[in-house]
C-alpha cells in the first residue's frame, strides 16, 4: 500500500478529505453526529485487528508495518482520546487515596443496583432481542482478553504471573471447549447464529467499537500500562452482576444452557479474577508506582464509562430491532 501511495500520493486525497470531516464532526462539535462516529472507529478498528492473528490468509497482513496506515490510527487516536479523556473526570491523588478509591469501586461495582440497560435485557427483551444482544457482543467475546496477550510479554514479577494466571484461564487452561470464547461460539449456534468472527461487524454500534478500540490503545502503548490495568479491574469486577441479568434474560426467554453458557463461566470465574486484580494486580502496582498509581483509577473509571455508553448503545439497538424484526432478522440473515 505504502508503495502504491509513493508512487500515486493523490490517491488518498479523497479518503483524507473524509477523515478530516469526520474528526471535525465527531469531536469538535456536540460529538452527535453518530455516522461521522461510526466511520471513525470502523477505521480504527480495521487497523486495530491487524495486532492479532486470524488464522486467514497471510496476505491480509501485508501492510500490518504500513506508514500510511499508522499516520491514519495515529491521527484518530490524538483527537479521539483526548475527547473521550474530557468526558471522565479524573485528578491526581495520592497512594493511599489510591488504595482507598480502588477497594471502596470494588466493593460498589461487584454488586450494584442493577442499571435500566440491564433491568430491560433482564426483563424485557424477546429472543430475537437476545439474538441481536449476542451478535453485536460477538464481536468482542469471540477473541476475548485479546488485548491482555498484548501486555503479558517482558521482565518477570509477580503482577505479570497474576496477569498471566488469568490469561490462563480466559484461554480455559489450554483445552479449546472451555476457551471463553468457545463458550460464546457455543452459545451463538444454539441460536442459530454465526459463530465466526467479526460475522457482524456490520451492526455493531460505534459505542462497542469504541470500546475495543480502547483496549487496543491501552493495550498496545506500555505507558499506559496502569491505565490497562485499571480498566481490566472495572471488567472484571463489574462482569458478574451484568452478565447475571444476561442469563436471567436467557433463562426467562426458555433457552436451555448451552445458550446461556458464556455468563455462567463468568459470573462464576470473574468473582476470583475482579479479587486478583484488586489484591494481586493493583494493590501491589500501587506500591511499585506510588506518583502514577492515580493512572489506575483513571482507567478503571474511563473503563466504567465506556461499558456503560456501550451497553446503552446495544440496548438502543436492540430496543431498535424489537421495534422492527422483521427488517432487522433479514439484515442479519444477509450478514451470514
Ligand atoms: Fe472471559
Ligand atoms: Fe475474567
Amino acid at each position: 500500500m505504502d508503495a502504491r501511495i509513493l508512487a500515486k500520493p493523490q490517491a488518498t486525497d479523497t479518503f483524507n478529505e473524509k477523515l478530516d470531516i469526520a474528526l471535525e464532526d465527531s469531536f469538535s462539535k456536540d460529538g452527535e453526529d453518530s455516522s461521522a462516529h461510526i466511520f471513525i472507529q470502523r477505521c480504527l478498528y480495521h487497523i486495530n485487528r491487524l495486532k492479532l492473528f486470524w488464522y486467514d490468509e497471510l496476505q491480509n497482513y501485508s501492510n500490518e508495518n504500513s506508514r500510511f496506515l499508522f499516520d491514519v490510527r495515529s491521527k484518530i487516536e490524538e483527537r479521539w482520546s483526548a475527547w473521550e479523556e474530557n468526558q471522565v473526570s479524573s485528578k491526581k491523588l495520592n497512594s493511599s487515596e489510591v488504595a482507598q478509591v480502588l477497594c471502596e469501586r470494588a466493593d460498589e461495582d461487584l454488586d450494584p443496583e442493577p442499571s435500566e440497560e440491564g433491568k430491560y435485557i433482564r426483563d424485557e427483551i424477546s429472543e430475537n432481542g437476545y439474538r441481536r444482544l449476542l451478535a453485536i457482543a460477538s464481536l468482542d467475546g469471540l477473541v476475548e482478553a485479546s488485548q491482555l496477550s498484548r501486555v503479558l510479554g517482558g521482565a518477570a514479577s509477580d503482577v505479570q504471573l497474576m496477569l498471566t494466571k488469568i490469561f490462563w484461564e480466559e484461554y480455559g487452561g489450554g483445552k479449546l471447549g472451555r476457551k471463553h470464547s468457545s463458550h460464546f461460539a457455543t452459545m451463538l449456534e444454539e441460536l442459530g447464529l454465526d459463530s465466526r468472527p467479526e460475522a457482524y461487524l456490520d451492526i455493531v454500534p460505534w459505542e462497542v467499537l469504541a470500546n475495543i478500540n480502547h483496549s487496543f490503545l491501552l493495550s498496545e502503548q506500555k505507558r499506559k500500562f496502569l491505565r490497562y490495568v485499571g480498566g481490566l479491574m472495572f471488567i472484571e469486577i463489574s462482569v458478574p452482576a451484568s452478565f447475571r441479568n444476561n442469563k436471567l434474560a436467557g433463562e426467562r426467554l426458555g433457552l436451555n444452557g448451552e445458550a446461556t453458557s458464556y455468563w455462567d463461566i463468568h459470573i462464576k470465574e470473574d468473582i476470583r479474577h475482579g479479587q486478583w486484580m484488586l489484591n494481586d494486580v493493583a494493590l501491589p502496582l500501587l506500591e511499585k508506582y506510588p506518583e502514577d498509581a492515580w493512572e489506575m483509577v483513571m482507567g478503571y473509571d474511563q473503563q466504567k464509562f465506556l461499558s456503560a455508553r456501550a451497553a446503552a448503545a446495544i440496548v438502543a439497538s436492540i430496543r431498535k430491532s424489537e421495534d422492527d424484526p422483521v427488517l432487522v432478522q433479514e439484515k442479519m440473515e444477509s450478514l451470514i
